[in-house]
């Protein structure tokens, strides 16, 4: 399984690169080595032997069996050997360097143990010798004192330890295997620290500074000493967290004095409704005063002449009654109600609201408002809400004398599309994409939050429907609000 961590494949990459890079290379090398030096060794004790045959073929030929003792026991003195045994074929040792094995068996005493018709040369590392064994066959020569059916007359065996020089190559191999094993652990182990302390730690402190300034912690810094490149991206984190602070800083100071006028809004809309409320109570006095005075008109002939002017007065209070009634509805802060409603009444309601403005500016309007019977699933203020920013902004845009078209429509069966087009300053591509995030505006502070198009937005999400803007600057701006139509119940 590969790890998942840098570390981890770090680590694991190192440990195989030592492997393919150090180990087996070496261990080749040695494998070579030891196969080259025991064939060299077998090669001379071949020969050797070969030469311990004849000189026993020619001792037998013409000396005693004594001769044939002091031969083997010479070769051991002349070091061509350390234990030289001449044993027939029942496996008895008939001659001996080893005087307490003469007539033993072969078994007993040879490490090679038993007959062998071939030529053996074994290395016995453990012991520390080489072990060979020959035949020494029935040749014409022989066949004078021994029986011509014979292949075989005897076996040589012998013994040679290994020399100093061979000792130390084949303990040392081991040693250095030992020691480049331990070498690898040694290096894995630096390695591992090397890594943790240059790099696992530096990025688990990065790692956990992210994690600060995650929480908005704009305080945390990193140790800028080392000149390496951790010490760069150190010092590279410092300075953009530097940034985002006093960006920070700066956007917290802006919103404050945005959520400042905000509020002074929200209490004057509070005081306006207030105002509203004081003005009605004398509003209904008047006017109940107005409307008597008008029924004594009717039967005084001397208060006839005043009767145009009371109309007036009447006609002028029932303006002022209706202002006030719009903005107590509008400025009340309901908890949302969604019912279904008639789209062209809610529409109708919010054009009321900016009457006035609308011919204080002398804006023309046009409306056409097709399918008045269409209800839709909404909160009747927020409904009004988004109606009435979306006109005051077509409004703010137009210069006067402008036309403003409000119309409604059908593309599809279960949708109704309300519009609103105006002839005025439109706007650029820049400011297109941000109209709908809060606080955005392009207004003087006195004029505008940039909350208005926020709030739509919201409310569109709210109610499941669509808006979308089209504006070409200097030309004028259109905003589509795609509602969902729902069966009368
Ligand atoms: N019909 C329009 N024509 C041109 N620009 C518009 C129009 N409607 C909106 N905008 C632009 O979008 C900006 C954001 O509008 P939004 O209604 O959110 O805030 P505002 O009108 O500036 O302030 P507020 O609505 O709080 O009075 C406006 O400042 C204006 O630049
Ligand atoms: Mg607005």
């Amino acid at each position: 399984m590969i790890p998942k961590s840098i570390k981890g494949k770090f680590l694991l990459l190192t440990s195989i690169f030592i492997f393919l890079g150090v180990w087996a290379p070496a261990l080749f090398l040695f494998k070579q080595f030891r196969e080259n030096f025991k064939e060299r060794a077998t090669v001379l004790i071949d020969a050797e032997l070969e030469v311990i045959k004849g000189k026993l073929i020619d001792c037998m030929s013409s000396s005693s069996n004594k001769d044939v003792q002091a031969l083997i026991q010479k070769m051991v003195e002349d070091n061509f050997f350390d234990v030289v045994r001449i044993h027939d074929e029942k496996g008895i040792v008939r001659f001996g360097t080893e005087k307490g094995q003469i007539g033993k068996k072969i078994e007993d005493v040879s490490p090679l143990k038993g007959n062998h018709e071939e030529t053996k040369i074994v290395l016995l590392k453990d012991k520390g010798l080489f072990s060979a064994h020959t035949t020494i066959e029935n040749k014409p020569i022989c066949q004078n004192c021994h029986n011509t059916e014979k292949k075989v007359l005897a076996y040589l065996d012998v013994e040679s330890k290994l020399t100093f020089a061979e000792r130390n190559f084949f303990t040392g191999t081991v040693h250095t295997i030992m020691l480049g094993f331990v070498l690898a652990i040694l290096l894995f182990i630096a390695l591992y620290y090397s890594f943790n302390a240059l790099i696992d730690k530096p990025v688990k402190r990065l790692e956990n500074a992210f994690d600060e300034l995650e929480k908005m912690n704009f305080n945390v810094q990193l140790p800028e000493d080392k000149k390496d490149e951790m010490g760069s991206l150190n010092l590279h984190f410092n300075r953009t967290v530097t940034k985002l602070k006093l960006s920070n800083k700066k956007i917290e100071e802006l919103h404050f004095e945005q959520l400042q006028h905000a509020d002074k809004l929200a209490t004057l809309g509070e005081l306006t409704s207030e105002i509203a409320h004081e003005i009605n109570n004398p509003t209904a006095i008047i006017s109940s005063r107005a409307d008597y005075l008008a029924l004594e008109c009717e039967d005084n002939d001397n208060l006839k002449p005043f009767a145009q002017d009371l109309e007036v007065i009447l006609k002028q209070t029932e303006r002022i009654s209706k202002i006030t009634s719009n903005v107590l509805r509008y400025g009340r802060k309901l908890k949302t109600e969604f019912t279904q409603l008639k789209l062209a009444d809610s529409l109708e309601q919010s054009l009321k609201m900016v009457e006035l403005r609308i011919k204080k500016h002398n804006i023309e309007l046009v409306k056409e408002i097709i399918d008045e019977d269409k209800f839709i699933y909404a909160d009747q203020l927020q409904l009004e809400q988004l109606f009435v920013n979306l006109i005051n902004n077509a409004i703010d845009a137009s210069e006067t004398g402008k036309k403003i078209v409000i119309r409604t429509y059908q593309n599809d069966k279960n949708k109704i599309i309300f519009e609103i087009k105006d002839e005025g300053s439109g706007m650029s591509e820049e400011v297109r994409k941000d109209i709908f995030s809060p606080f955005f505006t392009t207004k003087s502070e006195k004029k505008g939050t940039g909350l208005g198009l926020y709030i739509v937005k919201n409310i569109c999400d709210n109610l499941g429907a669509e808006i979308k803007c089209s504006s070409v600057s200097g030309k004028g701006s259109s905003f589509k609000v795609t509602f969902n139509i729902i069966e009368e119940s």
